[in-house]
């Protein structure tokens, strides 16, 4: 089944949206190497890669259908930050709004009855769970530590042990 042309141009759209995504979290990776946060810098490298993924995500998804890809501009990002705090309340505010945005779309697949669009948009819907909620953990832990204690270090060395996802999977 073809997709629908609205649909078309609202997944390039969100390709879009996933590619600023991951432009956003390579800056705020820069911005915490330039800090010496090297294992809060891993972390936003790793959220840039997972943003470039769900983009392609998307990519492959239209490619399949039949539909024309067509990428658009992407913006600058914020590259200035007054504190780790204030970078993971960004991220915060940036995931909501993806959230609504899936939401909308999947909405929108609904209403075309684009059934394999919404399987699709299904996986992003429980992705935005799980990404709020990591987000959401980190936000606590910076909280409880203060913005300039010492213990900054030990969450650091923690963001720094994240791994790649499907990292350890033999599939
Ligand atoms: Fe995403
Ligand atoms: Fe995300």
């Amino acid at each position: 089944m073809a997709v629908k042309p609205k649909l078309v141009s609202a997944i390039n759209d969100q390709i879009q949206a996933e590619f600023q995504s991951a432009y956003q979290y390579l800056a705020m990776a820069a911005w915490f190497e330039e800090n010496n946060l090297q294992g809060f810098a891993h972390w936003m490298r790793l959220q840039w890669q997972e943003e470039t993924n769900h983009a392609m995500k998307l990519y492959t998804h239209l490619m399949a259908r039949g539909g024309t890809v067509a990428l658009q501009a992407i913006k600058a990002p914020a590259k200035s930050f007054s504190s780790a705090l204030q970078v993971f309340e960004q991220v915060r505010k940036h995931e909501l709004a993806i959230t609504e945005r899936i939401n909308v779309l999947y909405e929108l697949a609904v209403k075309e009855k684009d059934l394999p669009l919404q399987i699709v948009l299904q996986w992003f819907i429980n992705e935005q769970v799980e990404e709020e909620a990591v987000v959401e953990g980190i936000i606590d832990r910076l909280k409880l530590i203060g913005a300039d204690g010492p213990s900054i270090y030990l969450l650091d060395r923690q963001l720094g042990a994240r791994q790649a996802e499907g990292a350890g999977e033999t599939a």
